[in-house]
């Protein structure tokens, strides 16, 4: 049986060792983000150990941190790192200062740590200024510069984008960047991407277009769990089964408008929140297991799945996130995006490498929470953490500087001003503060000092503002 003609053999072989080659560089495992936006997380190197245990392949960093860099020393992990948004305007007009930061950010840790990626920002489009989005790609291109001279042509060079890039991604096929973008600035990166064979870095979470419309996205659609959904594009006649291959083929439909259709695309977050707000919809453990579960499996699977614009196309990716990151601003899913407590143990149990089946996943916690319908009725704002009275204080003394008469109630005389306990009157401010600006993007956060509650706080003839839904 093992005679088999050379002829044969011998094109076999090539296209065998052509695939192990490019799945040494690109294979579909799954990676994570190590965010570290907490001022309660583990230290580098017990990070490093639970990102093996997760079985991640990769890892992703918002910065060039040297601790975690020399963590990831010497261990199979691949490595991307990031210049900061802050530097990009600088390095792009100053070949020796992306110099500087390549020999102190790379050199210092390179091979022993495996840094393969090397991203230039991070959503620059959709968090710095014009001027920072002009600058983008002349940096890569110093930045690409810098690491050639030094003989780093393993490290690729991209920058990671969120969906608000695109103007238009419904149906996919019409995908289109924002015109005061396409061409001054994702042009010439899709050209800078395309000659240097690297990625289109896309951060998408569909938790975000399906909590702002729930009524008419399908949770389990948004979750990779719908077995009877689907949506046909009129245009491409391509059959979409979930929303995350929907938003990715917006991106590629987008980048073919532009006249770039090969480049590759790779997930640089996805994920979906463990945990959130009041006020927000659908964050809770059963549908962040689920969503990872499967987006982790279909992003692993063998062969490739993609997209139906890609078929069979591999999607790296990095899951977001490592930890629930108690100092992330904005609402409270921001802080609940985590695979980990900032304890180390899991929210839930999870593999990255994809390798367990999802029925031999441990049970969820039951029962499934209530959240996954818009929350009715009302909400106030009140003092979360008491430690710091000077903290609560300013921030009592700036949300009574907003708006019209938001403290009135609790100046002296006035029917909130007894007991005149700090935490009272601050929770008072807070809700009177949110009950006025909430419409306009207000927040119940104070920097960690504020949560929601449906409790009402009202006494006596003291009653508090609230946020009605
Ligand atoms: C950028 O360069 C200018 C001029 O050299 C300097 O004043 C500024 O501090 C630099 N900015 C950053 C963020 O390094
Ligand atoms: C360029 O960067 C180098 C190295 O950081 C610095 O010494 C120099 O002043 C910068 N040049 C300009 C014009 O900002
Ligand atoms: C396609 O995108 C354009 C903007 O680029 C938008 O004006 C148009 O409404 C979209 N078409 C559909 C069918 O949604
Ligand atoms: C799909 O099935 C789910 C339950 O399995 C059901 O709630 C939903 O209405 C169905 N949707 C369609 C479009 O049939
Ligand atoms: C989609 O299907 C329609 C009707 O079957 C056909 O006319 C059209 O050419 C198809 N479009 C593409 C892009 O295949
Ligand atoms: C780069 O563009 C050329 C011309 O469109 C195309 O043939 C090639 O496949 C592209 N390569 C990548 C990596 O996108
Ligand atoms: C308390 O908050 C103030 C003002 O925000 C800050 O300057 C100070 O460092 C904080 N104290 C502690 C112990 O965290
Ligand atoms: C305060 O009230 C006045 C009059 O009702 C209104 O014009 C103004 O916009 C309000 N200011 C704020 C910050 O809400």
């Amino acid at each position: 049986m093992l005679v088999v003609k050379m002829g044969l053999l011998l094109p076999l072989f090539t296209v065998f060792l052509f695939f192990s080659f490019s799945s040494a560089e690109l294979s579909s495992k799954a990676g994570v983000n190590y965010g570290q936006l907490g001022n309660n997380l583990p230290t580098p190197a017990e990070s490093v150990k639970l990102i093996q245990s997760l079985k991640a392949e990769r890892v992703k960093i918002y910065d060039a941190n040297p601790k975690i860099l020399h963590a990831l020393g010497n261990t199979d992990l691949q490595v991307s790192i990031m210049v900061p948004n802050e530097i990009i305007s600088n390095i792009s007009s100053n070949q020796s200062l992306a110099d500087s930061w390549v020999k102190s950010n790379v050199i210092p840790f390179y091979p022993q740590t495996k840094i393969r990626y090397l991203l230039v920002g991070n959503e620059v489009i959709s968090s710095t200024t014009k001027e920072t989005w002009y600058n983008l790609v002349p940096a890569m291109r110093k930045i690409k510069k810098s690491l050639k001279d030094c003989e780093l042509r393993k490290i690729k060079v991209g920058t990671s984008m969120a969906m608000d890039v695109l103007q238009s991604s419904f149906p996919p096929s019409n995908g289109t960047f924002r015109s005061d973008i396409a061409i001054p600035v994702i042009k010439p990166m899709l050209q800078f991407l395309n000659r240097t064979k690297s990625f289109y870095f896309v951060d998408v979470y569909t938790y975000f277009p399906w909590s702002m419309d729930p009524l008419n996205i399908h949770l389990d659609y948004a979750l990779l769990q719908s077995r009877n959904v689907t949506y046909t594009d009129p245009v491409s006649n391509l059959t979409y089964t979930n929303l995350f291959d929907q938003m990715i083929d917006a991106v590629i439909f987008a980048m073919k408008r532009l006249g770039y259709p090969d480049i590759r695309i790779w997930i640089a977050e996805t994920g979906w929140p463990n945990g959130g707000d009041i006020d927000q919809i659908g964050c809770n453990i059963y549908n962040a297991a689920t969503y990872n579960r499967n987006i982790v499996k279909k992003l692993t699977a063998k062969p490739p799945i993609g997209t139906p614009a890609r078929p069979g196309s591999i999607l790296p990716s990095f899951i977001f996130a490592l930890y629930n990151e108690n100092q992330k601003p904005g609402p409270g899913t921001e802080r609940h995006f985590g695979l980990l407590y900032p304890t180390g143990a899991e929210v839930y149990g999870i593999d990255l490498s994809g390798e367990t089946p999802l029925s031999e996943y441990p049970p969820l916690p039951k029962p499934k929470p209530k959240n996954d319908k818009p929350y009715k009725g009302k909400i106030w704002c009140v003092v979360a953490n008491v430690a710091n009275k000077t903290a609560i204080a300013s921030a009592l003394s700036y949300a009574c500087s907003q708006g019209n008469k938001t403290c009135d109630p609790i100046q002296p005389g006035k029917e909130c001003s007894k007991p005149d306990s700090l935490i009272r009157h601050a929770s008072y401010a807070f809700s009177s503060y949110w009950a006025q600006f909430r419409a306009v993007g207000g927040t119940c956060y104070f920097n960690g000092l504020a949560r929601q509650t449906a409790k009402d706080p009202s006494y006596g003839h003291c009653k508090f503002p609230s946020v009605t839904l």
